[in-house]
This record gives structure tokens, sequence and C-alpha cells, in this order.
């Protein structure tokens, strides 16, 4: 924290996306060490995958897969690279990505820019798998005329090196994106996906924008299906009351805003679901309460990714650290005893 404190300034100099940029740059010049240690009581076993720590980095951060295990060393349980898709794109124009630093959130209209699924397979193939647990988060192109052929084309092209897949129909920064929660394209999208017969585990990512009824329609679509866990969730096209100049720029907000919205779409997500499929807190995690809360609250993962930007790499340490001691102190022996403990 110390050492972020010294740099937070020279990378807040910067516009949003050049800091990204040199984060990103500066993590490849780490030299790799293994992952920290963490108390066994954090160990979990979801979908079929173990887990070390239940504290995840969300889609977003590394979208190409540049820095994986550079993350996974920093002291994440897991990493979601991507979101990718099939082909290279640029995304949206610039600016889109916006710091509200009073509000300890950001906006942003990335628009999935990424380098397309063949050269971050080509850099996934050089991970170790066994460095930790690295998942792949895909998405469609913008310009594509069958969006769910996109992701059953991503499917099948990232599964052998993704240890679980998410299929990302949530951002709000691709037009007509979310219209695949919608009832018959949900059905149709996840009968397709599962079709492929891929070994890797496929997590669906939902938004936090839902309306009467869409929990208990999501979920029990994705039970049918076989979906192995649902993330709540992604940014939210909803503004709440906010104090900086970016309030009024369009795209997703996240951070310290989407906390409320993101905490009541996953217990909705648990009343619909009654335990029958993991779900994955995230949206506005910042402290080992914020986890702790979510996990209470039925999340059996966490994931962040706004309070990174604000409190530096070493937040997904301290927050491990800080749920091992509310585990101990709560008289639960791991973490799959405290999820959805709350009440
Ligand atoms: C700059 C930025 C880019 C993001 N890009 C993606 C993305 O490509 N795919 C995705 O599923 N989610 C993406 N997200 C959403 C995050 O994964 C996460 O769901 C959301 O930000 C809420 O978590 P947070 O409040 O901890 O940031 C992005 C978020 C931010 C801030």
């Amino acid at each position: 924290m110390a050492f972020y404190r010294f740099i937070r300034p020279f990378a807040f100099a910067l516009d949003a996306e050049r800091a990204h940029r040199a984060t990103i740059a500066a993590l490849k010049l780490v030299p790799k060490h293994h992952p920290p240690h963490f108390p066994d009581s954090l160990k979990s076993t979801v979908a079929g995958i173990d887990f070390p720590t239940p504290v995840g980095l969300a889609a977003g951060f590394d979208k190409d897969a540049e820095v994986p295990e550079e993350m996974l060393d920093l002291g994440f349980g897991f990493v979601e690279v991507g979101t990718i898709t099939p082909r290279p794109q640029a995304g949206n124009p610039k600016p889109r990505l916006f710091r509200l630093r009073q509000d300890e959130a950001v906006i942003n209209r990335m628009g999935f820019n990424n380098g397309g699924q063949p050269a971050a397979f080509q850099r996934l193939l050089g991970c170790g798998q066994l460095h930790g647990v690295i998942g792949v988060n895909i998405g469609a192109n913008k310009d594509s005329a069958d969006r769910i052929a996109d992701y059953v084309s991503g499917v099948r092209a990232m599964a052998p090196v993704a240890r679980y897949l998410t299929i990302n129909i949530s951002s709000p920064n691709t037009p007509g994106l979310r219209g695949l929660q919608d009832e018959g394209a949900l059905d149709e999208l996840l009968a397709a996906v599962q079709q492929v017969g891929a070994k890797a585990p496929i997590f669906l990512k939902v938004a936090p924008d839902l309306a009467e009824g869409d929990p208990e329609r999501i979920a029990r679509a994705s039970i049918d299906h076989k979906i192995d866990a649902i993330i709540v969730s992604n940014t939210t096209v909803v503004r709440p009351p906010l104090k900086s100049r970016y309030a009024a720029e369009q795209g997703g907000l996240s951070g310290a805003p989407l906390k409320p919205l993101a905490l009541d779409a996953l217990r909705r997500f648990r009343r619909a679901s009654a335990g029958e499929i993991p779900l994955i807190g995230v949206g506005g995690i910042a402290t080992a309460d914020d986890a702790w809360e979510r996990i209470r609250a039925g999340a059996s993962l966490v994931q962040l990714y706004s309070a990174m930007v604000y409190e530096g790499p070493g937040i997904a340490r301290r927050i491990a650290h800080g749920l091992a001691q509310r585990l101990s102190r709560a008289g639960f022996a791991n973490i799959a005893e405290a999820i959805g403990s709350e009440r």
C-alpha cells in the first residue's frame, strides 16, 4: 500500500487509459515469482476447480492475457482475462475510460477493444496452467452477423487454454449485446455453447440492471443448460447520485456506487437459484468486509477491478487475509461453510 500511495499520483497524472497501459507494461517487467501462500481455510473447490483463495481479478483489466501470471503472483486467487472476441477490434473512440475519484468509481465504454482470440491463445499457451486459475472471458465482435456463432467459436477456440470460460453477454458497451440475456436468445445461446462439449466449465456473466423476474428466468436457464456458475455482475448503466465531473459520461459504472446494486442482484440470484448453481460476487468490492458480506450473501467466490485502481494490487492479499480472520472469528473452518450464511 505504501508503495502504491507513492506511485499513485504519477499514475493519476496520466489519463486513465494511458495509466492502465503503463501499469500493464510495468507488470511485464516484474520478475516472475511464486504466488503467495494463503491459509488453508481460504481454499475451496467451485465448479470442479480448486481455488487457493476466493478473491479473483475481474475481467477487463487484463483483456489480452498479457499479465495473468503476474496478477496471480500479486495475490489474486484467480484471474479472468478478456473479454476476448474472435477477431481483433479497436473498440470505441477515445476517451472511453474515466476515473471518478470522488466517487471511488470508474466509467468505461471501452467496447471490447482487444487483440483477438488467436493472439491471446498463443500467450496463454505459454502460461503454466499449474501456476494458478486463469479463466477466459469471451465475447462477440461488434460487427458480427451471428453473435451466437461468435460465442460458440470462442468456446471452441479458448477452452484448451482456460481453466474456465465466461460467456459475457452483459457489457453495456456493445450495442444490443445485453439482448442475449432475453428469454429465447439466452436459451438458444446456452444450448449452442454447451453443444461444443468443451472440457472447461462455463460461467455466465450477467448485468446488475435486472427487471422483475430476470434472476429467476436467467438462473433457471443456466441450471437447465448445466452452466457451472453465474457471475453477478457486470457494470451498471444506472447512475446513482455521483459527485465527479465525469458522472454524465456514457458507459458502464463500476466501483463503490455499484456495490449496493451488485449486492442486491446477488441476493436476488441466490433466492432464485436456492444454492443450485454457484454464484460469483463482483461489483464495488474494496475491503475484506465487502468480500465477507458477498460470501455470506451467497457468493462462492468474489472478483474486483475498480478498487484496485484506487488501492493498488496489494488489495487482493489484504482482502484474502482479512477473510481468513473473519472466518476464524465466526467459527467457520473454511470458505465453503460461510457461503450463504447471512440471516
Ligand atoms: C475499465 C473496465 C473494463 C472492463 N471490461 C470488462 C470486460 O471486457 N469484460 C467483462 O466481462 N467485464 C468488464 N468489466 C467489468 C468488471 O469485470 C466488473 O464486472 C465490474 O467492473 C464491477 O466490478 P468492480 O466494481 O470491482 O470494478 C470492466 C470494468 C472496467 C472498470
